[in-house]
């Protein structure tokens, strides 16, 4: 903050400390004419209910005094006035860090002891599994539900299909890494919208979905220009994550009409690197997690 907006903020909280101070001081001492005790003011209520003008009692006078300075004594120690930063040395980011660091101190012990065991013998631990779904209800379920079934262009964790590989460290290496798939869009390397509707059924015929079969047919020469990724006979690259097209699991829509958009528009889709987030300790609880859902 500016020094201008500093002072002024320094100056305007102890102005109203020292303000309030001074009005309970005012309005607290005897008023000149006034009995100290018993004055009846002239207010009469109800025919016989009279008003009396009472000092405050002297330790409620004093509860107001305690809080002032208590108040002084507070934006002295904290950073509570302007660029003050208080003479205790508290600041928030401090505070945080030290809650982290005991957090860690306290956890990491159990992380490394997991960390120390195989991903498969982990799937087969109670207790290791309960820590493992809350860490995967906190990080991923936002994108992979908290089922972990997956939504349109999220996959699902729980099935044996898996575009990058389904082994303990494959699975790591996803969450470790990140992930990016990568299909460019097609319909130039087709001629267009009558090959990209061609491949498009001779797709849809792989997984026995409803398609043209004449279309299917005249598709299948086309299709090679997709083998370099998805193979041959259909089934898939895990190297690069390029989906199989044969097994009826799809990871956006298996509708005629999405095969097309694929076709047209291409797809990415990106699975965020949490290795600096997470570290590697908490990422093979997690991998072990995922592993355990579909083995
Ligand atoms: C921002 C969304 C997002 C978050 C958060 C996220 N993921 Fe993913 N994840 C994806 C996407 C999208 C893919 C598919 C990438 C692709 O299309 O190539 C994916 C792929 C994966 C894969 C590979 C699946 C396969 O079939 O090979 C695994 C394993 C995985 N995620 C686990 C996790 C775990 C565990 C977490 C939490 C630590 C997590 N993801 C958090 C979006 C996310
Ligand atoms: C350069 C490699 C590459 C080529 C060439 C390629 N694809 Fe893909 N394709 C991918 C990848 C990678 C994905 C997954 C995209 C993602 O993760 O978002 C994908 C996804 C798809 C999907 C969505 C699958 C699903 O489960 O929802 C379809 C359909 C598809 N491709 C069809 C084709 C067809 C048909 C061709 C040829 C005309 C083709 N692809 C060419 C790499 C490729």
């Amino acid at each position: 903050m500016n020094n201008f907006l500093s002072w002024f903020v320094t100056i305007v909280s102890v102005g109203f400390f020292l303000g309030c101070a001074w009005l309970i001081w005012w309005t607290g001492r005897p008023q000149k004419g006034e009995a100290s005790k018993g004055e009846v003011t002239a207010h009469t209520w109800d025919g016989d209910l009279k008003e009396y003008n009472n000092p405050l009692p002297r330790w409620w006078l004093w509860l107001f005094y305690i809080t002032i300075v208590f108040g002084l004594a507070y934006m002295a120690y904290y950073p509570a006035m302007g660029n003050y930063a208080g003479k205790g040395g508290w600041t928030q980011t401090a505070q945080y860090d030290d809650e982290i660091k005991r957090a860690d101190e306290k956890y990491s012990k159990i992380f490394r002891g997991y960390a120390a065991q195989s991903i498969p013998d982990l799937a087969n631990n109670t207790a290791a599994m309960k820590s493992g779904q809350r860490l995967f209800i906190n990080n991923c379920s936002t994108c992979h539900g908290s089922d972990a079934g997956g939504a349109t262009g999220f996959p699902s964790l729980k099935d044996k299909d898996w575009l990058y590989g389904g082994s303990p460290e494959a699975i790591k290496a996803s969450i470790l890494n990140g992930r990016n798939g990568s299909m460019p869009p097609m319909s130039a390397a087709l001629g267009g919208d009558k090959g990209v509707g061609d491949v498009a059924n001779y797709v849809m015929s792989l997984s026995g979905g409803p398609h043209d079969q004449n279309k299917a047919s005249a598709g299948k020469a086309g299709f090679a220009v997709c083998a370099g990724c998805h193979g041959a006979n259909g089934k898939g690259n895990q190297a690069i994550g390029a989906p199989n097209l044969t097994d009826d699991i799809w990871l956006y829509r298996g509708s005629l009409g999405a095969i097309k958009k694929a076709i047209v528009k291409g797809h990415s889709g990106t699975m965020p690197a949490h290795k600096d987030f997470l570290g590697e300790e908490k990422i093979h609880l997690i991998a072990a997690y995922i592993y355990s859902l579909s083995n």
